[in-house]
């Protein structure tokens, strides 16, 4: 996601945090709030060893289910990174400074995990080689997918935030809350090839309002998943 999907997902997530974590995120981890560190993972992606983290996991083209030792031999990918920090968060052998970076790494990787272009193809990068066409615009596939996907309609993240958290049914909670950061992968994966790759376009070649509207649907409902299981994730880790 850009900034602003990582923004969202975590006002999401802060709704939702047990009164218990948010005195522990203050206390021990001098945060005040999720969205003050929410994008920090992308600022530093250009320092040296920020590389061996990567936001994607590229699932072998043709498959539909990760598979670690095929998809991410070296466990650097998304997937393997989020159980590594989620694991690291909360062990005490680890020095204080190691564990606030997993927080920081934590909170934006389960959003990213999210983004169904972050589960695509290795040979167009996550869709960043494919030029599309919106109206008059164009863009690429993996951008449009992190940012020009969400329809604020004009309101503020925090509001935007608000609106998607309003529409969450008790049953969506059990049905997301269940299923850890490979089911999350496997169900990114599914949604990128069946509405990401699936360019549907007028005869001039701009990508069709029904791309488009079923794209913001599936993005709307991703970004509230996350902040869903970002919480949930956090208020059994950090109690
Ligand atoms: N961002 C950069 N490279 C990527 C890839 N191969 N897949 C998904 N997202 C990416
Ligand atoms: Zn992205
Ligand atoms: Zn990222």
């Amino acid at each position: 996601w850009g900034p602003e999907g990582h923004r969202i997902v975590a006002h999401i997530a802060e709704m939702r945090l047990e009164p218990a974590v948010r005195n522990t995120l203050e206390r021990d981890f001098n945060i005040k709030h999720l969205t003050s560190i929410a994008n920090w993972a992308d600022r530093i992606k250009k320092e040296p060893g920020a590389a061996d983290v990567l936001h994607y996991t590229n699932i072998a083209e043709g498959e539909r289910a990760y598979v670690q030792r095929r998809d991410c031999p070296r466990r650097n990918c998304v997937t393997e990174k989020i159980f590594e920090y989620r694991d690291r968060v909360s062990d005490p052998a680890r020095a204080h400074a190691r564990r606030v970076e997993a927080l920081k790494f934590l909170v934006h990787l389960v959003a990213d995990v999210h983004q169904p272009m972050h589960l695509g193809n290795a040979r167009d990068r996550g869709g960043n080689e494919i030029t599309v066409r919106v109206g008059r615009h164009r863009t690429n596939l993996h951008a449009l997918w992190d940012s020009g996907l969400i329809d604020l309609d004009g309101q503020s993240l925090l509001h935007y935030a608000r609106a998607l958290h309003a529409g969450l049914t008790p049953e969506q909670v059990q049905d997301w809350q269940r299923g850890d950061a490979v089911a999350w992968t496997n169900e990114s994966r599914a949604l990128v090839l069946t509405y990401g790759y699936d360019l549907l376009q007028d005869e001039r070649g701009r990508l069709a309002v029904r791309y488009l509207e079923r794209g913001r649907q599936v993005v709307a409902t991703q970004l509230l998943k996350a902040g869903v299981r970002l919480a949930h994730l956090l208020n059994r880790t950090l109690q």
